[in-house]
């Protein structure tokens, strides 16, 4: 256990940002980012309301939360990322464009998901193109292995759902196999699902696509 969570889904890059993001990260961070702390958070306090809360799990340049939040107002969104350019883009176009229900949280989302989420209390998870760690040494780094999916589950509310999208077929068994496995939920289809309408096409997609990959959707709601 403790051996796993010394492993880490991510590298931290050292990050280019462009004059752009670099500005949006100093100047808007207080705007819209939350500090992490291992204190349970009041997504009411943050939010001001009482609307569903979606977390959006290593949102990268932040193009799924920044098109859901703007094509869901009566939802609210915590955008998970470690890597700072890309908080950076997501909070210029926060400011851009006067999105009030999207908030950030810039830090590694296995412990903010473990100690910041209240039990039972999430509308939602969007994982959309988790880094695949293709080589087989390196599988043991995917974000997305049983332990984390007992604990995704436990945050989420009855009837709340996971929603995981990748372009990488074995991670898409993988994921496929661990989510029917866990008891706390349920595939909505038989296998994987239909691309939901109003999933953008994020970066990664895009470069899956050039390369021709397949696109796996797969959409589990909490029993
Ligand atoms: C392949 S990218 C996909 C980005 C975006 N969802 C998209 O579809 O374009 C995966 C992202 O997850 C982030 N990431 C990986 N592990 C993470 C973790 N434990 N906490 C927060 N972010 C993480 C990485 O920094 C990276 O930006």
């Amino acid at each position: 256990m403790e051996n796993r969570r010394t492993i880490k889904s991510y590298v931290l890059r050292s990050g280019r940002f462009t004059q752009k993001q670099k500005e949006a990260y100093d100047n808007y961070s207080q705007d819209f980012c939350i500090d992490y702390q291992e204190n349970l958070l009041s997504f009411k306090e943050t939010f001001q309301n009482e609307n569903e809360v979606i977390l959006d799990i290593g949102f990268g340049m932040g193009d799924s939360v920044r098109e859901i939040s703007q094509a869901m107002p009566d939802k609210n969104f915590i955008g998970i990322e470690v890597h700072k350019p890309g908080v950076g883009a997501l909070a210029f176009d926060l400011k851009d464009l006067n999105i009030k229900n999207a908030k950030i949280i810039s830090y590694d989302a296995v412990e903010v998901v473990k100690n910041m989420i209240p039990d039972s209390s999430v509308g939602g998870f969007h994982i959309f193109f988790p880094d695949p760690w293709q080589k087989k040494k390196h599988n043991k780094r995917r974000l997305l292995n049983e332990e984390f999916i007992e604990i995704l589950a436990g945050k989420l509310k009855v009837g709340g759902y996971i929603y995981v999208a990748t372009d990488w077929a074995d991670y898409a068994e993988q994921v496929l196999d661990l989510l029917s496995a866990n008891k706390k939920l349920k595939n909505s289809t038989a296998g994987f699902a239909q691309r939901a309408p109003w999933r953008p096409i994020t970066k990664f997609e895009k470069k899956g696509l050039t390369k021709n990959h397949n696109i796996y959707d797969i959409w589990f709601t909490k029993v």
